[in-house]
């Protein structure tokens, strides 16, 4: 069997440690996981009214969402919160009422920021609006990530300090996607 996996990551910065993260953790699960970074950056912003005919890339979200068995959510904190960008796209997949694309599929969280807080709160407040759709969450380990010197090493990939760390939060992860498609 192969495992499809949606990433979202909840920053549009080109050197996104977020977006970095996201990349570097993928090669620590198994060949039987694939996983696909969804774009949201080009989304427009969500807007009721146009519900009855969602714009292009909208609907690449949805069916691309649709397709995947579980989720990966990798999110920057602003102000407490996750980025406004993060929201839109998770608007957007849940709608028009009654055809939200996130229903069912189970998602895994991370997260990292420069401070020492590590995305804890913007973690928090996800798991919040994901509990309403119908999302289940990996409830531990946690992982909020420092984003400091030495996170990822010159390759790209999770430096040694946190390699222990991530690697046990993707086996369990790993686990739990299986348990929970069946
Ligand atoms: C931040 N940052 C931030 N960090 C944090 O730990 N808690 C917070 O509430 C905030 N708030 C916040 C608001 C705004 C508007 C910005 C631009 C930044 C700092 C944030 O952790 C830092 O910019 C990270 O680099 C963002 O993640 P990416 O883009 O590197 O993935």
């Amino acid at each position: 069997t192969q495992y499809r996996i949606a990433v979202l990551v909840g920053s549009l910065r080109k050197d996104s440690f977020n977006r970095q993260l996201a990349n570097a953790i993928v090669n620590l699960a198994p060949s039987e996981f694939s996983f696909n970074q969804l774009e949201i950056g080009d989304l427009p912003l969500y807007n009721q009214d146009d519900d009855a005919h969602q714009a292009g890339p909208v609907k690449r979200l949805k069916a691309e969402i649709a397709d995947a068995q579980g989720l990966l959510f990798v999110t920057a904190e602003y102000n407490r919160s996750i980025p406004g960008v993060l929201k839109n796209a998770i608007d957007h997949a849940s709608r028009p009422y009654g055809q939200s694309a996130w229903a069912g599929k189970p998602a895994g969280l991370l997260g990292a920021s420069i401070s020492s807080i590590g995305t804890a709160m913007a973690q928090q407040h996800l798991r919040n609006v994901l509990a309403y759709l119908d999302v289940p969450t990996l409830g531990q380990p946690e992982a909020f990530i420092h984003a400091k010197d030495g996170l990822f090493d010159s390759a790209g990939n999770i430096g040694p300090d946190g390699k222990a760390f991530l690697q046990n939060w993707m086996n369990k992860y790993v686990a739990w996607i299986k348990e929970q498609i069946g």
